[in-house]
């Protein structure tokens, strides 16, 4: 019989008979809400709790903002709007769903590389914090200001020297699509003080998905220290400095939760200078996949199994064209199994070893590869947790809420 070896997200389930019970409904009871299979669901208590845990952790004078692109279900982010103290957004679908909610439109950002003039125009319209990421984006900007007369509010995105260390996904250092390189943020600021634009301050984002403190530590630190140094080369002061995030959370076995409450300790210690130097400026955290990934499951049924040359299959009715991230596809250098389980047999033990593939004809369409499950028949549910982040959102379905191609026939 295999053995299990447990992800820790498997450790506290709760179940009634066999059946996985999320967010107090059964997953039968799920299924049925859903007008569509397979499907996605998040359960909000355990996102409010994760915004009362961030808070308790940080520092008191810290905002917190939700980086929509990790899930922006509108349900999600109105339930957000509440919650923290701004967005960021990444694209215009994104914007909609933000500005659609109560939250303020000075607090929302826009950040992302190759905004287009539609993307910058409403915007700008929105009174949004636009953050500039090259200096045709600035142009831009202040072209549309001189044709509605309206006065943008800017911030400009840094790609700094320096990366986020043993990150999932680093954002910045060396050369990159991100933000302006800090060496030629002096020449953007002085264009920007020549204008009537309302400077906002900066932003520098490093990186994804880091469950090391002393790498956070790091970068946050010489984050800080960079922004003093730029904010020498303005004449406005720096009304928030957005220090990015990257925080992660466990998705594969022998990865250890992330120890916010030592990140909260060190980052009150750099909050002591940062209060001194930059005089006034409101320092913000932004983070998304902290915020709903645990919260968040992936469920599809199995259509099929069958056997090929000693490995049982159990084909799905869903995969990586709903869900990238699991099926490995999504920045991961050698693929590993996210957390998966059989729905309706949680708690039976192990009996085979199987793999879980999606219907796409593709071997990438692969959601769990050679893991060790209860047997299970055609009909069962296949759960995969953390998927609360970067799972729909990041799919190759309206991938952070872009529109889809435009296909013709000459
Ligand atoms: C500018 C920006 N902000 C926030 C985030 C959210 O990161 P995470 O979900 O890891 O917290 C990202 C992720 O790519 C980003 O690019």
């Amino acid at each position: 019989m295999p053995k299990q070896k447990n992800h820790s997200a498997l450790d506290n389930l709760s179940a009634d008979n066999g059946e996985l019970i999320f967010g107090g409904k059964r997953l039968s009871q799920l299924s049925q809400r859903a007008e569509l299979q397979p499907f996605y669901a998040y359960d909000r208590s355990k996102i409010t709790a994760r915004i009362k845990h961030i808070r308790h952790h940080l520092p008191k004078d810290i905002l917190l903002h939700y980086a929509v692109k990790a899930n922006p279900m509108p349900a999600v982010v109105q339930h957000l709007s509440g919650l923290v103290d701004g967005f960021d957004v990444a694209s215009s679908g994104e914007l909609r769903i933000a500005l659609d909610t109560t939250m303020a439109s000075q607090d929302i950002s826009f950040a992302g590389p190759g905004k287009t003039e539609n993307e910058l125009r409403t915007a700008v319209a929105s009174q949004i914090v636009i953050n500039i990421e090259s200096p045709t984006e600035l142009e831009t900007v202040l072209k549309l200001a001189e044709e509605t007369g309206e006065q943008p509010r800017v911030a400009l995105r840094i790609n700094p020297d320096f990366e986020l260390k043993t990150s999932g996904m680093k954002m910045s250092g060396g050369p990159k699509q991100f933000g302006v390189d800090a060496e030629q943020a002096p020449r953007l600021l002085q264009r920007m003080d020549e204008t009537d634009v309302e400077f906002m301050g900066l932003h520098i984002f490093c990186g994804s998905q880091n469950l090391r403190v002393e790498s956070i530590y790091e970068a946050q630190k010489k984050t800080i220290d960079l922004a003093f140094q730029l904010s020498q080369a303005t004449s406005c002061p720096l009304k928030t400095l957005n220090i990015g995030g990257g925080f992660g959370i466990p998705y594969f076995l022998g990865d250890a939760a992330l120890d916010l409450a030592t990140v909260g300790e060190n980052l009150e210690e750099l909050m002591i200078g940062a209060r001194q130097r930059l005089q006034g400026a409101t320092i913000v955290i932004e983070l998304g996949r902290y915020i709903t990934g645990e919260a968040g499951i992936y469920v599809c049924r199995v259509v099929d199994r069958k056997t090929s040359r000693g490995q049982v299959y159990l084909v799905t009715d869903g995969g990586l064209n709903h869900h990238l991230a699991a099926s490995g596809n999504f920045g991961q250098i050698i693929r590993k199994n996210y957390p998966v389980l059989i729905g309706n047999r949680v708690g039976q033990l192990p009996t085979e070893t199987v793999n879980i593939v999606g219907p796409l004809c593709t071997p990438l369409d692969l959601i769990a590869n050679k893991m060790d499950f209860p047997r299970a028949e055609i009909g069962d549910y296949v759960v995969i947790l953390q998927s609360g982040a970067y799972g729909f959102s990041a799919s190759p379905t309206g991938f952070l809420g872009h529109p889809p191609p435009f296909e013709m026939l000459v």
